[in-house]
C-alpha cells in the first residue's frame, strides 16, 4: 500500500525508516519531510496543516494510510476532516481526532480528565482574565517553585517554573496578556514535583493498547541539565530506574485509568498517547499527555519496535490490538540531538553539514535538515538525530555520542553527556 507520513522532525525521519522496511509498504511519502527523508520515500512539500493540499495528495497517490506525526494538525482535526469526507472516510489515519486530541491541545482539559478519573497529577487550579484576582490570592498561599502553564499548545515553550510568589504573579499576568496569544488565555497553576522524568507510550485502538517501550528525553540545552528548555537534546531506552514493578504500577494506575476514562467520557481515541510522567519516590505521577509520539523519544523508541511497523498500524486502525504481540529488543538506544549553535534561541540556517558517511555505529535520522542541489544544509534547530542500538547502554551512549562528533556544520553542538547520568 502507499503510506504518508505527515511532518518533517526526527520523529518523522524515524516513522519513516522503519515504515520503508516493510513489505506491506509499496510507496512512501512523507510532507512536508526533510533532507534526510527522501532516502526512505518521496518527499512532497506540503503544510500538514492544510488540509485541502493533504487532501489532493492522498487521492493523487492513492494513500492508504496516513501516519500523522506533530500535534498541531491532530489538535486542528485532521482526522475528523477524513471522516467528514467521502473520498477520504475509509482511509485509516493514525492519530485521534480532535475530541481526543485535547488531552494535549488543552492543558486544563487534561488535568480535569486526570481529576476524574483518579489519575495520579499535582494538584493545581486553572485561571483566566475573570478571575485573575482569585488566581494572584491562590498564588500568595502556593508552595513554591510554582508551576504555571498555558492551556494551549505554544510550541512547547507555555511551561514556566517561578521560584518566587512576585515572579509568579508577574507571569500569571504577563500569559493571561497574550505573551503566548490565545493559547495563555487560561493558564493553569501546578504543584511542582521533584524527581525523575521518563516518558511512556501507548498504542491504543479506543478499546486495547500495545505499551511501547519507555524512553528518557533530556530537555535542557546544557551538560549536567542545565540551562533553558529545549524541545529535547537526546533520549534513551529502556530507562534503568523504571523497573517491571514501576512500570506495572505505571500501567495500573496511570494507562488503564487513561483508556478507561476516555471509554466513560465517550472520546473514541485511535493513536499514540505520550504520558510524560515523574517517578516521585517508586509512585508515577503524570504531568502532561501528548496526542503524538515524542521528539527525539521516538527516535530511541522506534529501534527497539521489532514488529512490522505498518502491520502495527494497520492492527490500529482495525481495532484488532487485543491479541497483538509487541516484540520489543532487549537492546538500549541512545538517541543524541544535534543542533544550530544558538538553538532554543535565534540560530542561523543554511550551514553546509559535512561527516554524515563517517558515522560507524548509528542511524542518522535528520530533522532540521534540507537538500539542496545534492548538498544537506541545517534547516531548524535541531538539526540532526544520531541513534545507536547496542547491548548495552553504556556501549550505545558512548558510540551515539561518538557518531555525533563526527558530523560537521558551523555552529553545531551537542551534548555529550545524554544518559550517562543513568549508567
Ligand atoms: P511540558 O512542556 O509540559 O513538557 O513541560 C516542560 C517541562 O516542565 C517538563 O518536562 C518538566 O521538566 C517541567 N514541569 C512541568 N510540570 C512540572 C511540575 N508539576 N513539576 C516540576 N516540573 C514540571
Ligand atoms: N520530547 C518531548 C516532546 O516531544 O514533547
Amino acid at each position: 500500500m502507499n503510506i504518508l507520513v505527515l511532518g518533517s522532525g526526527g520523529r518523522e525521519s524515524a516513522f519513516a525508516w522503519k515504515i520503508s522496511q516493510s513489505a506491506a509498504c509499496a510507496q512512501l511519502f512523507i510532507a512536508p519531510g526533510n533532507g534526510g527523508t527522501g532516502a526512505y520515500g518521496k518527499n512532497i512539500n506540503l503544510n500538514p496543516n492544510d488540509f485541502e493540499a493533504v487532501k489532493a495528495l492522498v487521492l493523487k497517490e492513492n494513500i492508504e494510510l496516513v501516519v500523522v506525526g506533530p500535534e498541531e494538525p491532530l489538535v486542528r482535526g485532521i482526522h475528523d476532516f477524513f471522516l467528514a469526507d467521502e473520498s477520504l472516510a475509509k482511509i485509516p489515519v493514525i492519530g485521534p481526532k480532535s475530541e481526543g486530541a485535547i488531552l494535549e491541545g488543552s492543558k486544563d482539559f487534561s488535568k480535569q480528565f486526570m481529576a476524574r478519573h483518579g489519575i495520579p497529577t499535582p494538584g493545581s487550579e486553572s485561571f483566566s482574565n475573570e478571575s485573575l484576582q482569585e488566581g494572584l490570592a491562590y498564588l500568595d498561599n502556593h508552595s513554591l517553585p510554582i508551576v504555571l502553564k498555558a492551556d494551549g499548545l505554544a510550541a512547547g515553550k507555555g511551561v514556566v517554573i517561578c521560584q518566587t510568589v512576585a515572579e509568579a504573579k508577574e507571569e500569571l499576568q504577563a500569559m493571561l496578556g497574550g505573551k503566548f496569544g490565545s493559547a495563555g488565555s487560561l493558564v493553569v497553576i501546578e504543584e511542582y514535583l521533584t524527581g525523575i522524568e521518563l516518558s511512556v507510550f501507548v498504542l491504543t485502538d479506543g478499546d486495547n493498547y500495545v505499551i511501547l517501550p519507555e524512553a528518557k528525553d533530556y530537555k535542557k540545552i546544557g551538560q549536567g541539565d542545565s540551562g533553558l528548555n529545549t524541545g529535547g537534546m537526546g533520549s534513551v531506552s529502556p530507562v534503568p530506574f523504571a523497573d517491571q514493578a514501576f512500570l506495572d504500577k505505571v500501567e495500573q494506575k496511570i494507562i488503564i485509568p487513561t483508556i478507561d476514562g476516555l471509554k466513560k467520557d465517550g472520546i473514541d481515541y485511535s493513536g499514540f498517547i505520550f504520558f510524560g510522567l515523574f517517578k516521585v519516590g517508586d509512585e508515577p505521577l503524570i504531568i502532561e499527555y501528548n496526542c503524538r509520539m515524542g521528539d527525539p523519544e521516538t527516535e530511541s523508541v522506534i529501534p527497539r519496535i521489532e514488529n512490522d511497523l505498518v502491520e502495527l498500524f494497520m492492527a490500529t486502525a482495525k481495532k484488532q490490538l487485543k491479541d497483538y504481540k509487541l516484540s520489543i529488543s532487549p537492546k538500549n538506544a541512545a538517541t543524541v540531538m544535534v543542533v544550530a549553535g544558538g538553538y532554543p534561541g535565534d540560530y542561523e540556517k543554511g550551514k553546509t553539514i559535512t561527516g554524515i558517511d563517517n558515522v560507524r555505529q548509528s542511524v542518522v535520522f535528520h530533522a532540521g535538515t534540507v537538500l539542496e542541489s545534492g548538498v544537506i544544509k541545517t534547516n531548524g534547530g535541531r538539526v540532526i538525530a544520531v541513534t545507536s542500538l547496542q547491548d548495552n547502554q553504556f556501549d550505545a551512549l558512548q558510540s551515539a555520542t561518538a557518531d555525533a562528533a563526527r558530523l560537521y556544520f558551523d555552529g553545531k553542538y551537542f551534548r555529550e553527556d545524554i544518559g550517562f547520568d543513568l549508567v
